[in-house]
């Protein structure tokens, strides 16, 4: 395998890409509602002359290249924005106000269809197939179960996935990842406390939620530093509450939400246990009532396969040096690339689009979140790498 050759052809498409990368990245789309992304990508699809089908999950597209039988080998971008107005000093700016890419998926759907340009002129040495997975709603609408439903890992059969995601914390030109759990199980979790509102001046005669709340909050902080072992990990934090419209009145009821997250199913399913059981028992010592729901999609930990890290730490390698790839610990966001590797066996890694220089000191999901482009290339090449690597390998 001719891995320079991929990482230089890459490079000589970095334009191309970037300019794909611009496109989007000026016209940001929520959830499952990517009419405008959808049109661009099976655009570019069509012109490719890439065979592609529409309309998985609603706006996916999931792309194929090579046999069009097995072995398979799937490549994964997820294509939505966030409810945010973007704050960064470029000239490709959001045009539309409350969105923006600021996670980088614009980035992960250019850098794929960088590889579906790369792939499509080696097509007829592909010993196999790669299919490309262009998936909407990675942002709380777990898009990427929809897509494994609606039967994007069948017809061809997927054999193996990996999924990229653009970080800002590695410098551009490095790679990381790891074997075993990376990303961790993560849901929302919402709590209505009832109690009895009334004139704050005579609490006696009411059932105050305000306090109720404050010690669910305290008790809440208990589970993962006394309950859970020291080495494993977990989060329950309480980011918004809601109650109240006066200063001299007791409300009747206190909204607190937040997130659980795990790095294992399990642990994830005993933090949901717990939250529910003190919330319950401790407005109940307190005459409230307390409601509890995990609304929206809990999303599973991303699991990487631990033959597929050490086969794309290798590959990875080649793309940008040995000593450019960093195992990684794990981190407590989620991501739904998790729907897959439940599926089939899976890995995800992260490419460096750092650059201080370039102003990329902003973090994902910042307002002002910036990536270094000239790390888009490198993402265009591990896919084709990884894809390549993989057919070349299989049995
Ligand atoms: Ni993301």
């Amino acid at each position: 395998m001719q891995y320079d050759k991929i990482l230089a052809d890459a490079k000589s498409e970095r334009d191309w890409i970037v300019d794909v990368r611009r496109r989007i990245h000026r016209r940001p789309e929520i959830g499952f509602d990517l009419v405008e992304t959808n049109r661009l990508v099976t655009n570019v699809l069509g012109e490719l002359q890439v065979e592609h089908r529409s309309g998985i999950a609603e706006t996916g597209v999931v792309a194929t290249i090579g046999s069009g039988d097995g072995p398979c080998v799937a490549l994964r971008a997820d294509m939505d924005a966030l409810p945010m107005q973007e704050e960064a000093d470029v000239d490709f700016r959001s045009e539309i106000d409350g969105r923006m890419h600021a996670c980088g998926h614009d980035c992960h759907t250019a850098m794929l269809l960088g590889a579906a340009k790369l792939l499509k002129g080696r097509e007829a040495d592909l010993p196999g197939t790669v299919k490309l997975i262009f998936q909407p709603a990675e942002e709380g609408g777990a898009g990427g179960d929809r897509m494994c439903q609606e039967g994007a890992l069948e017809s061809p059969k997927v054999d193996r996935i990996f999924g990229l995601h653009v970080w800002p914390y590695l410098p551009t030109g490095s790679v990381a990842g790891r074997s075993g759990p990376l990303l961790a199980a993560a849901g929302e979790l919402e709590i209505t406390v009832h109690g009895r509102g009334g004139h704050a001046a005579m609490p006696h005669a009411c059932i105050d939620p305000v306090v109720t709340s404050a010690k669910i909050i305290l008790e809440l902080q208990t589970i993962v530093s006394r309950e859970i072992d020291p080495l494993e990990s977990g989060v329950v934090s309480i980011t918004q509450t809601h109650g109240g419209s006066a200063s001299n009145v007791i409300p009747p009821s206190v909204q607190l939400r937040g997130t659980v997250r795990s790095l294992t199913m399990d642990g994830f399913r005993f933090l949901q246990k717990r939250v529910t059981e003190i919330a319950t028992a401790v407005a109940e010592v307190n005459g409230c009532t307390a409601e509890v729901t995990f609304p929206g999609h809990d999303y599973p930990p991303v699991v990487n396969d631990e033959g597929l890290w050490e086969f794309a730490r290798g590959v990875a390698g080649e793309i940008v040096g040995s000593e450019a790839v960093e195992e990684m610990p794990p981190v407590m966001g989620g991501e739904d690339f998790a729907f897959y590797t439940q599926q089939v066996p899976g890995c995800f890694a992260v490419v460096g689009v750092g650059n201080p220089e370039k102003g990329t000191g902003h973090g994902l999901h910042h307002p002002k979140f910036v990536v270094d482009e000239d790390g888009l290339p490198y993402g265009t090449a591990l896919h084709v790498a990884f894809a390549l690597g993989s057919l070349e390998t299989a049995d």
